[in-house]
């Protein structure tokens, strides 16, 4: 199992591991009950279980089970209270429990304050250099602090502390948890090491200083021991941050290193890869073509139809509105595209409560109905919206069968959209559009169809590339695509952070040796 094999090392790192994330990885909700007249109580409602269908949480999920650790989360499920036990905690997964789910209860305010407003109405635009999209209030912050504390606390907890020299793994996900590893430091000491990896981008210098919290932020980072980005970009923006505003921090900007008030912290990258395996058995199912098939049929595009496929959370970062006027732009240029080019567009939901969203969901139906207004006739629509939540072995066939992706963010940390599009080319002859903008490009951008969002024109350009090249050269870049993603997947960089931290242990019962060494001879 990924990381977890003993090792001369001393106990791997994932013996005893504390995972801690905003989303929790198991969520109970009641089913709606069609028959039940409102405020009828009388009958119980059945609760079922809402599963990770694929990303981070459904990696580690298997790592978790392995390891018998602890996952700490918010419990937002409606029914979530009622299957947890009194200190809300509950095993999963629940036909074979395995490892501890601790959930964190939030009150209203708290969602409000520190999900919608600190997390994402603050660090998220920040950190995406999108600082006209900040929304402060003073109470987002005290909120933010307040969770960080509780979420600290709970994984504190967590800690199996004994008398090995190293006393478990705590190991924070994303941005939600700026100020966590300082909190959990100051209860678990230092022979508990504390990781972090931070999925969305780290801004420059001038971007992050606009943010009033800057320099808390900063010392909350510091205190864990190995703190990881997708790319060496982020990393190279955080240490400049840390360069200007931690008075007497100490940087190796060769190795990444950081020594602050007597700790040091590792500043690394790690760039997430996908489940290639699992994406490519279920793109190459029958289930998949089955679905393809059927959603051809009931969306009318024709069998011989050159189909594009964009998948995305509906938020102001992916660049939809810039990648549907290149599709217009495309239509409007190069007419022979009418009725033989279809953009299929799945948009999920998202954080809708904040304004800035609800303005992006308004955009992006107006400038898809615009394009099909203009240019769709009876028997063809050039952009088709798919809103329902798609088993993955959909996804995949819709991956594995769709002609090209368009993946066009403005500023993403990774995007592993990019790399399941890859993973599901099974037979090698879909072509990849990528932004400059994705943290994915540092990977995929020798060999993807590589584009500006914003710069409308060669965007269309670039499509019309990728479609018209030659088979054997689009092939060709697939297959160099498929091994990259192939060689660096989910396992591998779970191997490289877990591989990571009992490296950064070693080194550290090292340095204990020779200071005792030391001490014993003076
Ligand atoms: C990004 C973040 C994740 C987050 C996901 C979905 O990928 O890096 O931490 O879980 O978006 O957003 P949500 O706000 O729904 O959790």
């Amino acid at each position: 199992m990924t990381g977890n094999q003993p090792s001369d090392d001393g106990p791997a790192p994932t013996e005893g591991l504390v995972v801690v994330s905003n989303r929790e990885p198991y969520s109970h909700t009641y089913e709606a009950d069609a028959d039940a007249e409102e405020g009828d109580d009388s009958t119980e409602r059945e609760i079922q279980v809402q599963r990770p269908v694929g990303g981070l949480t459904a990696g580690l999920d298997p790592v978790m089970q392995a390891a018998s650790g602890t996952w700490v989360a918010w419990g937002d499920g409606d029914a979530d209270r009622e299957v947890a036990d009194e200190r809300g905690r509950v095993r999963v997964p629940p036909e074979d429990p395995a490892y501890t789910l601790q959930r964190v209860w939030l009150s209203d305010e708290e969602v409000e304050d520190y999900y919608y407003g600190y997390s994402n109405q603050v660090l998220w635009p920040l950190c995406h250099g999108d600082v006209g999209n900040i929304t402060y209030e003073p109470r987002f912050w005290q909120r933010y602090e307040e969770v960080n504390r509780r979420f600290a606390d709970a994984a504190s907890d967590c800690v199996e502390r004994d008398d090995s020299e190293d006393d478990g793994l705590i190991w924070f996900q994303d941005y939600h948890f700026g100020l966590a590893p300082a909190i959990a430091r100051s209860q678990v000491g230092d022979e508990t090491t504390i990781a972090q990896f931070w999925h969305i981008p780290w801004p420059s210098l001038e971007s992050f200083e606009v943010c009033p919290q800057h320099h808390q932020l900063l010392e909350g980072l510091l205190a864990n021991d190995l703190l990881g980005f997708h790319v060496d970009p982020h990393c190279a923006h955080f240490l400049e941050c840390v360069d200007a505003c931690i008075e007497g921090a100490a940087i190796d900007w060769d190795e990444g290193r950081v020594i602050h008030d007597g700790h040091e912290t590792l500043v690394r990258s790690f760039p997430m890869g996908v489940d290639t395996d699992r994406i490519e058995r279920l793109a190459g199912s029958e289930g998949a073509d089955d679905f393809w098939a059927d959603f051809r049929e009931s969306r009318a595009i024709a069998p011989d139809a050159t189909v594009a496929v964009g998948v995305d959370r509906l938020d102001y970062t992916k660049g939809i509105p810039e990648r549907v006027r290149a599709v217009e732009h495309l239509l409007e240029t190069r007419p022979e595209y009418r009725g033989e080019f279809v953009y299929v567009q799945k948009a999920s939901e998202s954080r809708s409560q904040i304004p800035a969203y609800r303005e992006l969901q308004r955009e992006v139906s107006e400038t898809v109905e615009r394009v099909n207004d203009r240019f769709g006739t009876d028997d063809w629509q050039p952009i088709v919206g798919v809103t329902e939540m798609l088993p993955a072995e959909s996804l995949y066939g819709l991956y594995r069968h769709a002609d090209l992706a368009l993946v066009s963010p403005v500023r993403d940390g990774m995007n592993l959209v990019a790399k399941e599009y890859v993973a599901a080319q099974v037979a090698n002859d879909g072509a990849l559009v990528l932004s400059e903008f994705a943290g994915a490009v540092e990977d995929l951008g020798n060999y993807a169809y590589t584009i500006n969002p914003y710069a409308t024109e060669e965007f269309a350009d670039t499509i019309h590339e990728a479609v018209t090249d030659s088979p054997t050269d689009r092939k060709r870049r697939m297959r160099q695509l498929r091994q990259l993603v192939a060689a660096y997947d989910l396992d591998a960089w779970m191997d490289d952070i877990f591989g990571t931290v009992t490296d950064l242990r070693s080194d550290r019962r090292g340095a204990e040796t020779d200071a005792a060494g030391r001490t014993e001879q003076s």
